[in-house]
């Protein structure tokens, strides 16, 4: 950790300066400031994450449990779409699940019933998986966004942002077999680039530093409008049950 991070952790610790002890071990200054961290009240789920310091807050997420996720995201007002959210949608299903279904945001139906994939897109959804062995009740869903964007329009940069941490984490403890991107957004954001869907469908990806394998496929909505594509997305859902069943646990 460079000086002036350092400097700032401290500081949203109400702490002064950072004295190493004579003897102490290299590395643990990182954990102590990590225990610290945890037993913060800047860890309190309840209080909004914009009250915390900005470089606390991945940190914060990063020592969750389910709950505490859970209630920082229903708590949540980085992005600003909470003005406009019936409430938000932090995901659903199987916490043993091997694979992870990542989609964009929730519509209408989803800020509606709180589920996500609970509209037309969502039946959808649940034949693809069906179609590859899966029940819903077997897999686990959640968006790159938490909150409807109004007008379903597309996640802004900064929304995505603030967001996606949440999902890092809902990753970190569900630890996955596979992770399933539909649609370009989803596939885009967890893979951070620009390249096109066409071009990232029907490769082994992989995600972040734990390595989870990503497949990336169509958006159920996209073959709600364009059924001709449904074949590919069957060529891209076989694809992904190959890449999971060669997975090592
Ligand atoms: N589209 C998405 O990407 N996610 C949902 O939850 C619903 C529709």
């Amino acid at each position: 950790m460079n000086g002036l991070r350092r400097k700032e952790y401290l500081a949203a610790l109400g702490l002064k300066s950072w004295v190493l002890r004579a003897g102490a071990p290299a590395a643990q200054p990182r954990a102590l400031l990590e225990s610290a961290l945890l037993e913060s009240p800047l860890l309190d789920p309840a209080r909004p994450a914009s009250e915390a310091p900005a470089p606390l807050a991945a940190l914060r997420e990063s020592a969750f449990d389910w709950d505490q996720l859970r209630a920082r995201v229903a708590a949540c007002t980085r992005c600003g779409l909470n003005a406009t959210r019936t409430q938000t949608v932090f995901g659903v299903g199987n916490l043993e699940a091997q694979w992870l279904i990542v989609g964009e945001a929730p519509g209408a139906e989803e800020d509606r019933q709180g589920e996500p994939f609970v509209g037309r897109a969502g039946q959808l959804l649940n034949s693809m998986l069906r179609a590859i062995g899966l029940a819903r009740e077997e897999v686990y869903i959640a968006n790159v966004l938490k909150c409807r964007p109004p007008g379903n329009r597309d996640p802004s940069e900064n929304e995505s942002a603030e967001c996606l941490p949440y999902l890092e984490r809902q990753i970190a403890l569900l630890k996955p077999r596979i992770l399933l991107a539909v649609g370009r957004i989803a596939a885009q954001n967890l893979l951070r680039t620009d390249v096109s869907l066409g071009r990232l469908r029907q490769q082994a990806h992989t995600f972040g530093i734990s390595r989870v394998p990503l497949v990336a496929t169509y958006h159920p909505a996209y073959l709600l409008r364009t059924p001709a594509d449904k074949r590919k997305a069957w060529e891209d859902l076989k694809f992904a049950r190959e890449v999971c069943a060669r997975v090592q646990r």
